[in-house]
């Protein structure tokens, strides 16, 4: 009775808003399927008359037919009925085995999970065909197909195809079994892992269909520093009801395991992998998860780094860690992930050490261990150096780490698109013969093992990922994932007309808006090639004062070294010679300072506070005047933003105001902390015309934020 009327509710609410942009929360995603206006609902209409069924029988299908019914019901604002025989206005799903007499489409090209558009008469009557050689292709088309509707594409004149460049496009969850999720700021864990495998929320689902949208065919459930617990038969039948629910979305469960939990729940005294017993043990765990999980990923494995267990604790190398483990998901068809992210060996340049552990080992990894690199050599900052170990592991097949989440860029409160810098990394040359996209898709060095893993910005807050935006990010790796040759900027307009609105002149200024976004976080925290200057452990404001941690490469100081003599690190061959794990054309660059771009140069050189930039200005004048135009684009954003109100739904349009008003606050507050504490070294004046910082050092020396989120 109670769900009666609520329902009736619903329906008198939504007729009352018919006619006004109804109220949004921003938990359809770009999924939104809004009404079309009249004229283009008619359109789809005639484009979408039915679903016809060429293709054989299962979950995955259902979910491709109900997400296209979906999508028509809302757009068009019509139900379509779902048949077998071929009529006017058809959508025809089709596979090469039930394909309909007379369809010849270029099958092989589209691999298992591409799938093909395409408007066309068939047997006389005009259709449009959504063909691919799977299930999971045809779902992938069919949100292809809704994209394209609302994105305002030409529905009667409809040719387009796609194949995923990388194999493995996975979502990192660093969610803990408490539902803390660590660099989280959208909430608790969407897993409710107490509830769990009984209870399944319906927002299992809806995470599935938005990822199927993108083409995210995998998600490791659990945090890179996990807790052997998820090991266990109770969290297995967790995962493995989890994975029912991904399954038809084409989706699998990957595990983070915990290197040392042969000893603690298999009780052993040991984890070294080349002992016969830890083998055994590890090979009888991987039958049990597959006897629940038949197409289980496999595992992440983060060792030997920051506290983590790992092989060198008894004297192995990473190769004799990742091996162990793959034999025993090898005959079950697993992958390993085995995270470079280390810095235990030397602390003399933090940067170097992925490569000094992982280079040597290059070819001595099994065929199934791909080993995962983050994007740049120190951890996710609003701006680095491609990784060097991109290009210099032929022999290996490297994935592609990136951070969704904005653990460096201002959590979600920062509106950051972060499609440049994914694509930045992408597009990068390494030296080795092709760019890091070329190391990612396998093609450089022929590697048929591929992946590329985000580092998840999703909670149970009602809007996903903490803020509107943020969503963006989310769809901005998953889209660039399957094709990592895609502009930044293509993806935003997509996503904005999917989101907001497909009218051009509002979509263009929301992409506008985007496209400078990411580089106003650089500059008003990270100018110049500046890195790590956050808050100590939470990595929220400014810090860059800090020089008490334990570890000295914990410490902002360590990074940016300001004196009086001058700023940056020297990773010049006078220095710490980082540059040279980068190949000799690249080397040869960034070792010289005037080829060494102004986004790099504090990256890899410590420079007087006078040194010319090509500006005009000096250093020291530059570093102020990127700090202000950081302040300034963000500014910039708020009246962008401002002056698309009569384009937005009033809900969201005020959510994203009241979020830059607090990034306007906080990108003076960087500017501010960061200048007064930079002048506090140079001891120079600040240039003319320039306002001063509003406080004293010391008070921002002294704010604490003692229950900052995502610890
Ligand atoms: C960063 C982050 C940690 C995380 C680590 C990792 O250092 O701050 O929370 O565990 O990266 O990628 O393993």
């Amino acid at each position: 009775m109670k769900t009666v009327v609520r329902w009736v509710g619903m329906v008198m609410l939504g007729l009352m808003l018919v006619g006004q942009a109804a109220a949004e929360d921003g938990y359809d995603l770009w999924l939104r399927y809004r009404p079309l206006d009249g004229a283009a609902q008619a359109r789809l209409h005639a484009q979408a008359r039915a679903v016809v069924l060429a293709a054989p029988a299962s979950p995955s299908l259902d979910a491709a037919v109900a997400e296209l019914r979906r999508g028509v019901a809302g757009m068009a604002g019509r139900e379509i009925a779902v048949s077998t025989r071929l009529v006017p206005g058809a959508l025809v799903l089709a596979t090469p085995g039930q394909a309909p007499a007379g369809l010849v489409l270029p099958w092989a090209d589209l691999g298992r999970e591409g799938w093909l558009l395409r408007r066309q008469t068939l047997q006389g009557r005009d259709v449009t065909v959504i063909a691919a050689n799977s299930d999971i292709g045809l779902l992938y088309g069919s949100f292809a197909w809704l994209r394209a509707v609302q994105t305002g594409a030409d529905l009667a004149r409809l040719d387009q195809r796609s194949a995923p460049k990388v194999g493995l496009r996975l979502l990192n969850h660093w969610d803990n079994l408490d539902r803390h999720v660590e660099r989280g700021y959208a909430g608790a864990s969407l897993w409710d892992w107490w509830k769990l495998p009984d209870l399944l929320d319906p927002r299992y689902v809806d995470y599935a269909r938005a990822n199927a949208s993108l083409g995210i065919n995998g998600a490791v459930l659990n945090n890179v520093n996990a807790k052997a617990d998820s090991l266990t038969a109770p969290f297995l039948a967790k995962a493995a009801a989890l994975a029912g629910v991904f399954r038809p979305y084409g989706i699998k469960v990957y595990l983070s395991a915990r290197f040392s939990a042969p000893v603690e729940l298999g009780g052993l005294k040991t984890a070294d992998p080349l002992d016969p017993a830890v083998r055994a043990w590890w090979k009888a765990k991987a039958d049990e998860i597959y006897a629940v999980i038949p197409d289980f990923g496999g595992f992440l494995v983060k060792a030997n780094s920051e506290g983590q267990p790992g092989p060198q604790d008894y004297g192995r190398n990473h190769a004799d860690g990742a091996n162990m483990l793959a034999e025993a998901l090898g005959p079950h068809g697993g992958v390993v992930m085995w995270r470079a992210f280390v810095y235990a060996a030397d602390a003399s340049d933090r940067a170097k050490q992925g490569y000094v552990e992982f280079q040597p080992l290059d070819g001595k990894f099994a065929p199934n261990v791909i080993v995962q690199v983050k994007n740049g050599p120190i951890d996710f900052q609003p701006r680095e150096p491609f990784h060097p170990l991109f290009g210099a592991m032929p022999h290996t097949p490297l994935a592609l780490e990136v951070q969704i989440t904005k653990e460096y860029l201002g959590f979600s409160t920062h509106l950051a698109y972060l499609g440049p810098l994914f694509a930045e990394v992408l597009q990068a040359d390494t030296g080795h013969g092709g760019k890091v996209a070329r190391v990612v898709d396998g093609s450089l060095h022929g590697q048929r093992l591929t992946a590329m893993a985000g580092v998840a910005n999703i909670g149970t807050d009602r809007n996903w990922s903490g803020s509107q935006f943020d969503q963006a990010n989310w769809y901005a790796f998953g889209r660039l994932a399957w094709d990592p040759d895609l502009g930044a900027a293509d993806v935003a307009r997509d996503w904005a007309a999917q989101t907001f609105t497909a009218r051009p002149a509002a979509r263009d200024a929301i992409v506008a808006l985007m496209m400078g976004s990411r580089e106003a976080v650089v500059d008003y925290m990270t100018p110049l090639g500046l890195h790590h200057l956050m808050g100590t452990g939470h990595h929220y404001g400014p810090a860059p004062w800090v020089d008490n941690l334990e570890r000295a490469d914990w410490n902002p100081v360590y990074f940016h070294r300001a004196g009086r003599d001058g700023i940056g690190f020297d990773r010049s061959p006078a220095g710490s010679n980082g540059v040279a794990q980068y190949a000799p054309s690249v080397a040869r660059l960034w070792s010289d300072p005037r080829t060494t771009p102004p986004e790099l140069l504090l990256w890899f050189h410590h420079l007087p506070w006078d040194y010319a930039m090509p500006s005009g200005r000096s250093l020291w004048g530059e570093l102020v005047a990127r700090y202000d135009r950081g302040v300034a684009t963000v500014d910039d954003m708020r009246r962008r933003w401002d002056a698309l109100k009569p384009e937005i739904d009033a809900a969201r349009h005020a959510e994203v105001a009241a979020y830059l008003a607090v990034q306007a606050h906080e990108a003076q507050w960087w500017r501010d902390a960061c200048i007064a504490y930079f002048q506090s070294m140079s001891g120079l004046p600040l240039p003319a015309g320039v306002r001063p910082p509003a406080l004293d050092l010391a008070a921002y020396k002294a704010r604490q934020f003692a229950f900052a989120p995502g610890r």
